[in-house]
């Protein structure tokens, strides 16, 4: 569903943070990416997401349009057209869901209006499986709060159930569980876990945990700029 191709990024008088980096997903697969502070994992999410533009390299996209369920393959070259990216941008919003490192709620929007946004965007708005999503985070009792009135891990996990709402095709998770307890961290994990392997998502998740790492069915590691496979204890 998601093909990268080459992808470099420079940042103007950095060093190269992606160089040539290639990497694929699969529709209903879960990836995780591990790799220390700055090797480049939020670029890359951003990148995938739209954004942060690359140097080089191409991002395709194959997801389905909400209004015909029609497959559709959308070669997203980085010098794209500006129809291209009026379509695409539609694509994202209707097919991506984002859990943003530093989580980016909007202030001015109480708990429920975030996590509601994207789904009323799209046209799906399901009061029971956002109110399911509430429950199994623990936040049902903050919805009419504003992002300001929260601790950090309960706005992380407004983050999530935003991210989750309007049931999107691909997950980009990007440090979903840096803000939580163990306890909490792994209820979390189940939660992401679970709701892209009912829906058949694809999830992306980046993170420093190697326990939820694991979870996920290939592990990679940004080294140098690319991805690399990280060997598995098991793996003989
Ligand atoms: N807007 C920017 N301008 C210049 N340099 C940037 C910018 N954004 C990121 N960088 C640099 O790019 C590199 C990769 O940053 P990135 O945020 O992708 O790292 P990361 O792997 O997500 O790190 P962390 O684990 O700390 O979140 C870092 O060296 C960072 O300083
Ligand atoms: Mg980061």
């Amino acid at each position: 569903m998601l093909e990268i191709q080459n992808l470099s990024k420079r940042f103007q008088n950095g060093p190269d943070v992606l160089s040539s980096l290639s990497f694929s997903i699969e529709h209903g697969e879960s990836v995780a990416i591990v790799g220390p502070s700055g090797c480049g994992k939020s670029t890359l999410l951003n990148i995938i997401s739209g954004l942060q533009s690359a140097n080089s390299g191409k991002v395709k996209y194959q997801m389905r349009r909400h209004i015909d369920s029609k497959a559709e393959v959308f070669n997203y070259p980085i010098e794209h057209e500006r129809k291209t990216e009026k379509t695409l941008n539609i694509l994202r919003k209707e097919n991506l869901g984002v859990v943003f490192q530093r989580f980016n709620l909007i202030e001015h929007l109480t708990v429920l209006e975030n996590i509601a946004l994207p789904a009323e965007h799209k046209g799906n708005f399901e009061p029971d499986y956002i109110n399911s999503l509430l429950e199994k985070l623990d936040i049902q009792f903050h919805e009419h709060k504003y992002p300001a009135q929260l601790s950090g891990g309960q706005q992380q996990r407004v983050a999530i159930a935003r991210a989750l709402a309007h049931k999107p095709q691909l997950v980009l998770a990007d440090e979903p569980t840096g803000n939580l307890d163990p306890k909490t961290a792994s209820a979390v994990g189940d939660l992401l876990f679970d709701a892209v392997s009912s829906s058949g998502a694809a999830l992306i998740l980046v993170t420093h945990s190697l326990a939820l790492a694991k979870r996920a069915d290939r592990l990679l590691e940004i080294r140098d700029g690319a991805l690399y496979r990280v060997q598995d204890d098991n793996d003989q």
